[in-house]
């Protein structure tokens, strides 16, 4: 009996390989639960995000819980008392805004569960409320923008720039970052006016809105436009061809992410300028996570490194983007 058996486990095995097929392996044990909420989908920085997240998680071997909060603070909060209701090993988030998340936090740190920031920070008294916090350090995006402009006021010769500033989502961290950085920079140069400062939330729709208010209200008195993101620098790029001026020319554009469709705009003279913003934080997370799950001690801040590509560097080679 035991002979049959055996000679019939070999002629499976052997059909199996003969045919090309792998002996079925048990699904492994996920490393860890990790719970994420995600802000939305307003950019192709929050699309590439939300991929390598994903993406990591699958690599890593830990099961993700993903939720888009469809840009509202309410959804992330209802979100994170899921996980915590589901009892999660590590709860991770991009908060929206900075400030509010006070009472959702001390219940996940009630439960026991670590957080970590993701892209973005919050405001609070509290410094247990988070182990960690993964993201750029966007004063510096700030900063770099501006040595652009400066560099580029050096090198026209102009005594004075006007310049508009587009803002992302209010009250969120790279808006504050990236406005003060860039201000706080230009401060000492007398050539530097900004005319007027508005609100795009960084969606490609309010780029363009916004864009058309502008040219309203100062026409060709813009010397410079300063856009917080990608999505409504390629929204307030047709508004200004249609208005007859040429961007990249007639006015200089500053953007910041440095995604795809950007980057092309880059090469081809329309945007001058963009401050690279990675969305590539899933790695960085999956590692902290796992730390976590160990009971090991995290970095509390860690920002990935970034740089600026302009009309100053050579374009050609860019590799692919990814986002
Ligand atoms: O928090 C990062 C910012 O959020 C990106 O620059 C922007 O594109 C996104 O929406």
């Amino acid at each position: 009996m035991k002979a049959k058996l055996r000679v019939l486990a070999a002629l499976l095995l052997c059909g199996a390989f003969l045919c090309g097929c792998q002996p079925k392996q048990q699904a492994a044990e996920p490393a860890l639960v990790l719970g994420f909420s995600q802000l939305g989908s307003e950019s192709s920085f929050r699309i590439g995000n939300t991929k390598d997240i994903e993406d990591k998680a699958r690599q890593y071997g830990i099961s993700l819980m993903m939720d888009d909060a469809n840009q509202k603070q309410e959804n992330q909060i209802n979100a994170i008392r899921r996980f915590i209701a589901y009892r999660v090993d590590v709860i991770a988030f991009s908060p929206i805004v900075e400030e509010g998340w006070d009472v959702v936090l001390a219940e996940a740190k009630n439960a026991g569960i670590p957080v970590v920031l993701v892209d973005r920070t919050i405001q609070t008294d509290d410094e247990q409320l988070y182990v960690s916090q993964i993201g750029a350090d966007f004063s510096r995006e700030g900063v770099m923008a501006a040595e652009y402009l400066i560099r580029k006021a050096n090198d026209i010769g102009r005594e004075r720039l006007n310049i508009v500033e587009i803002r992302g989502t209010e009250d969120s961290t790279p808006m504050k970052k990236r406005h003060e950085g860039f201000l706080d920079t230009i401060a000492g140069d007398q050539r530097m006016n900004l005319l007027d400062s508005v609100d795009g939330e960084f969606l490609r729709s309010r780029g363009a809105e916004c864009m058309r208010l502008l040219l309203a209200k100062w026409g060709d008195q813009i010397d410079v436009i300063f856009s917080h993101n990608d999505e409504m620098t390629m929204g307030a790029l047709p508004e200004i061809e249609k208005a007859g001026y040429v961007p990249g020319r007639d006015m200089i554009l500053i953007s910041i992410d440095g995604g795809q469709e950007a980057m092309e705009l880059l090469q081809g003279g329309k945007i001058n300028c963009i401050v690279e913003c990675t969305p590539k934080l899933g790695s960085i997370l999956m590692e902290t996570a796992l730390k976590l799950k160990a009971g090991e001690s995290v970095e509390r801040v860690i920002h990935p490194t970034e740089r600026s590509f302009s009309d100053y560097d050579d374009l050609s080679g860019l590799e692919p983007r990814g986002y």
